[in-house]
């Protein structure tokens, strides 16, 4: 059981992302004291949602300049704080060097964060960002869980440095946390394992996830042709806000959290823009067939690996969301909802325009 002093700070790294948005929104409505660790806080475009919503609030948010891959980065932004939240990671698909662009943050960053924990003395809790690439590389791995089904018990065991860095990346780095909170009795670890996040972006010209990258490539026409059946899990980025919260100040907490709302796939998700946006944006339509995915796939992009759309499409995803909703009191929102809120946001910023 672990009680937060709800009057103290909290930290949260990788302020500026997609998830972290909504997370230290939701912490600043509260009123709490938010200890914001961003790489760069004089980049005022990257802020400007974080202070617009600072202003409107209870809260208080105080910037640290601080990166993952520099020992004791985050030794001054911990300070005082009781709770940290952990985002920050690299989720980038397209990489030069999976060691040095996705490794190399994700492992070093969250030792030098839990580092900064063990020093700090004032540190109970710790939530991590994980993600249910930690947990499982493709929609073939449900199968061979138990009984066909993810759950908290699953450990990613196919994804590598060669194939899918991203989801190997996850899955050290959870690795490398749940191995330094064994060492030690001062904070207790709690990981949040969404799957694809989806929902609006708060920031969107200049949020970097691969979250707004697909969802814009629905709406520009990259899918007209179609879409790949591809298994996954999704969830709103509210919701995953609200799952940080509640592991952070439940004092039951404990473990991992799968936090998905619906096993699905890519062209079920995008069918779901068609009844508000089908008439003027070019949205796919129906399922890419698996055989013309396996020619045109890896030309079009390195990751749409032959082996990767074999193991993928037309595949079902599936995950038991049970203990999150029985342990922290999570609802999820309907993926229609989720899926037209998050277009909208990129019409209204013009990130995509009328066909
Ligand atoms: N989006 C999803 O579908 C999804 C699903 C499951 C889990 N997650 C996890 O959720 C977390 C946030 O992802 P997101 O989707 O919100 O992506 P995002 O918008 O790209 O956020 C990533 C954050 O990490 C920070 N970061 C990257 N490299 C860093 C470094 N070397 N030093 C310090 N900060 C660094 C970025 O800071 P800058 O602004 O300075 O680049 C940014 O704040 C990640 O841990 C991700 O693995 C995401």
């Amino acid at each position: 059981m672990t009680k937060i002093n709800e009057t103290k700070p909290v930290l949260v790294t990788g302020a500026t992302g997609y998830v972290a948005g909504w997370l230290v929104k939701k912490l600043l409505d509260n009123g709490y004291t938010v200890h914001a660790a961003v790489r760069n806080p004089n980049n005022k475009e990257k802020l400007q949602h974080l202070d617009a919503i600072a202003e409107k609030s209870e809260g208080t948010i105080k910037y640290y300049k601080s990166d993952l891959l520099e020992e004791g980065s985050y030794d001054e932004a911990i300070k005082d704080c009781e709770l940290v939240f952990h985002t920050a990671s690299p989720f980038v698909t397209d990489v030069k060097n999976p060691q040095k662009d996705l490794i190399d943050p994700a492992v070093l960053g969250t030792q030098n964060v839990l580092d900064a924990a063990n020093k700090s003395m004032s540190v109970k809790r710790v939530v991590l960002t994980s993600s249910c690439a930690a947990i499982y590389t493709d929609a073939i791995d449900c199968r061979n869980a138990p009984n066909g089904v993810l759950t908290e018990e699953v450990w990613n065991t196919t994804a590598s440095l060669d194939y899918q860095p991203y989801a190997f990346s996850k899955t050290l780095a959870e690795k490398k946390a749940w191995e330094m909170a064994e060492k030690q009795n001062q904070w207790d670890l709690i990981v949040i394992n969404p799957s694809f996040v989806m929902g609006p972006a708060l920031n969107p010209k200049s949020n970097t996830s691969e979250s707004i990258n697909i969802l814009t490539q629905m709406g520009d026409g990259t899918f007209k042709m179609g879409a790949p059946k591809m298994g996954i899990g999704m969830v709103d980025v509210r919701d995953v806000a609200e799952a940080h919260f509640s592991a952070g100040f439940t004092p039951s907490a404990k473990g991992r959290f799968i936090t998905s709302a619906h096993n699905t796939n890519i062209l079920e998700m995008a069918l779901t823009l068609k009844y508000k946006y089908g008439k003027d944006y070019p949205l796919p339509k129906r399922a890419l067939p698996k055989w013309l995915l396996m020619i045109v796939g890896p030309m079009a992009n390195k990751l749409f690996s032959k082996k990767f759309i074999r193991n993928n499409v037309n595949i079902e995803w599936k995950a038991d969301n049970s203990k999150i909703k029985k342990e922290l009191g999570i609802q999820f929102r309907p993926m229609q909802k989720t899926m037209e809120d998050s277009f909208q946001v990129l019409i209204d910023s013009q990130i995509i325009k009328k066909k």
